[in-house]
């Protein structure tokens, strides 16, 4: 694996797994289309034979991934949801998994309305309470399922004392980890055993591809997963993969000013007379904020904020012209959305209502413009209520 671990985070995003081509010196990793390779002869080739199997492209956007997030190998699937069901797939008819409440409203939908249709089980709990995990795991529970922070109430859940409940258990741990990106949070360092992420999010970073990834800590997790690309063919084309290396390479500096930023507009909300509650884990005021000090290195951009009414959060979002409103989110350009009609739409009214998203509820995905030019447009838009 072409990665070295002494060097920093930055380094490691530009360099590993990108040494320049040994063909021709190029600096950046070309682009591989080509979905068969020639063999020498019977079972004899260079490493590749079907691009569904494997691809130049993507072994190297694999061995990036797979350092920045510190595990032993990374899996790239077609999107976030190609690799979370992956992931599930690990699992046989019976198992269990325990997940948090309140994660992307489209992994409980694949997990609900796809997978129980397998024979998998599946709880959902408020993980941020480590003992409601201890007491939602049964004989046939497999998996513990966790976004932290969560999608859109940023609520933490403790992921060192979590792994040692599942370890204890002899459970798995598995961290969505697309909010904060490897540049912020390091879950397997903290004791998860697996880490996914929705790379349509942060580590692509321009919204430009879709894309998803599973590092993990042992080596049959990653020979299951490649059996998983092969037998499945939910894999990234190797343009996407080309895009994500491309991404990746900015992603320090990107999350550096997501972070200035996030944490200037969620003070600018906090502080308006027009917002009613403000959802960030840099607030002092966030319950969480000492476990957000101690498990991330940084707040992350993403900000939920209550405005009262469905009615209140259209007449804003009508008014904004900046910020842009739209499904998705870690992209360079400020993104809002809307979950109880977008992301959370799935869940119907009573499941939003059990865990807390209002009609009023609006998330911003704050991006790296100039932060002035986002408060101006966040000021004429509440202006409007
Ligand atoms: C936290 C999280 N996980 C997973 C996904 C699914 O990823 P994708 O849209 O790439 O399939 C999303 C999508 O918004 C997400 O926000």
């Amino acid at each position: 694996m072409t990665t070295n671990r002494k060097h920093g985070f930055a380094t490691r995003a530009i360099h590993d797994g990108q040494e320049p081509d040994p063909l021709t010196g190029a600096v950046n990793v070309p682009i591989y289309l080509s979905s068969t390779y020639v063999q020498q002869g019977i079972g004899e080739n260079k490493g590749y034979e079907y691009s569904r199997v494997s691809n130049p492209t993507r072994t190297r956007l694999e061995e990036n991934l797979a350092s920045l997030e510190g595990g032993v190998a990374a899996r790239v699937f077609a999107s976030g949801m190609a690799a979370i069901n992956a992931v599930a797939c690990l699992l046989q008819s019976g198992d269990h998994i325990v997940c948090g409440n309140d994660l992307y409203g489209g992994t409980p939908r694949l997990f609900n309305q796809v997978l129980s249709r397998y024979g998998l089980e599946f709880s959902y709990i408020d993980t941020s309470d480590a003992g409601n995990i201890e007491r939602a795991i049964r004989k046939n529970t497999r998996m513990v399922y966790v976004e932290t922070p969560t999608n859109p109430l940023m609520r933490l859940s403790d992921l060192a004392v979590i792994s040692k409940i599942c370890h204890r258990k002899k459970v798995e741990l598995v961290v969505d980890n697309t909010f904060m990106s490897p540049y912020f949070q390091q879950p397997l360092a903290l004791g998860a055993d697996m880490v996914l992420h929705s790379t349509t999010k942060f580590l692509n970073g321009h919204s430009d591809g879709l894309g998803g990834v599973v590092i993990c800590t042992r080596a049959d997790q990653a020979e299951q997963l490649a059996f998983l690309q092969k037998a499945a063919g939910a894999i990234l084309s190797p343009f996407e993969c080309w895009l994500l290396l491309r991404g990746v390479k900015t992603l320090a500096a990107r999350m550096d000013i997501h972070d200035r930023n996030g944490r200037t507009v969620a003070e600018f909300l906090a502080n308006h007379r027009k917002v009613e509650t403000v959802f960030y884990p840099g607030l002092i005021d966030h319950p969480q904020h000492q476990l957000a000090k101690r498990q991330m290195r940084g707040f992350g951009s993403m900000i939920t904020f209550e405005t009262g009414s469905l009615k209140n959060a259209n007449k804003m979002l009508k008014k904004l012209r900046v910020c842009s409103l739209g499904e998705s989110l870690g992209g360079v350009e400020t993104l809002i959305s809307h979950p109880a009609t977008m992301t959370h739409a799935a869940l119907g009214e009573k499941g939003r209502k059990a865990i807390g998203i209002t009609d009023g509820m609006v998330r911003i995905s704050v991006g790296i413009e100039d932060v002035q030019d986002i408060l101006e447009d966040l000021e004429q838009g509440l202006a409007a209520l």
